[in-house]
């Protein structure tokens, strides 16, 4: 039997949940004097990659940044390559996505997309629904703030009276009440910020900032963000910690 207490025996535990701000496509094409384009295409084959490694590592669930509520402000060529990559991307993974275990949730406004585009994040859901080895929620059209005020208003709409509207009652109308909060938060391509993303299920997630550009991002980056996560001391504003706990025995 182990002599350790029992919060040193959960160190080292794989993450259930990791966010990931997929960042660098461009840069990544730039490199190579390719079209922007080029990149969120090889940024698609690194997601796929990715969510099979980390379901093969025990995460239960992943969710990704492909387009923020101020990604509109991109080009006009750009923002419709993304529209288009999405039903190419649908087409060409979906079937193997779904062979492989994996539940497929969509977060965002659906509200400013084509019909189309709608139509297949519905066929991606509806086919993988009872998928039960990983979810991956992709954020599409999604922002940190939209998510608290779509949620405020749904709540409102309901007729949540002000007094129960807590901090779990309102976490039901989030985006993702489908999944724990994030434990592990990734951000590739070197900047260091949250730009709209989990606001609020980031609240103590592990930040984990990698200079990695998202279509290079591999197994090597994702075991590194793993092992750090693994290290890290989670105290969520308490004292009672592992490494505290450790030092004093
Ligand atoms: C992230 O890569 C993908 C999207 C925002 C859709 P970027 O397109 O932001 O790539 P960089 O940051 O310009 O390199
Ligand atoms: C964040 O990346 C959004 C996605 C990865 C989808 P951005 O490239 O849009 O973020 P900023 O503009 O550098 O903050
Ligand atoms: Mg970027």
């Amino acid at each position: 039997m182990s002599a350790l207490p029992a919060a040193i025996d959960s160190r080292g535990a794989i993450p259930r949940h990791v966010a990931i701000v997929m960042d660098g496509n461009g840069r990544w094409a730039k490199k190579r004097f390719m079209p922007r384009f080029f990149g969120h295409k090889a940024g698609v084959d690194a997601l796929v990659r990715t969510v099979l490694s980390c379901a093969d590592r025990g995460v239960e669930y992943v969710t990704v940044f492909a387009f923020s509520s101020e990604n509109w402000k991109r080009p006009t060529e750009e923002v419709s390559g993304l529209m288009g990559l999405v039903l190419v991307a649908v087409a060409k993974y979906l079937g193997k996505l779904a062979d492989k275990g994996v539940k497929i949730k969509i977060i965002g406004d659906r509200g400013q997309v084509s019909d189309k585009l709608r139509q297949a994040w519905e066929q991606a859901e509806s086919s993988t629904a009872h998928n039960t080895r990983i979810t991956l929620s992709v954020a599409f059209n999604y922002g940190g703030r939209w998510d608290i005020v779509q949620a405020c208003r749904h709540a409102i709409a309901d007729g949540v009276p002000p007094e129960q509207l807590d901090e779990a009652a309102l976490n039901k109308y989030m985006a993702l009440s489908h999944a724990p909060d994030p434990d592990l938060f990734i951000r590739t391509g070197g900047e260091v910020r949250i730009s709209n993303f989990l606001l609020w299920q980031a609240a103590y997630s592990e930040l984990f900032f990698s200079d990695c550009l998202w279509p290079e991002f591999g197994d090597a980056e994702l075991d590194a963000a793993l092992a750090e996560y693994a290290r890290r001391d989670r105290r969520f504003g308490g004292v009672d910690t592992a490494r505290s706990v450790a030092v004093q025995t």
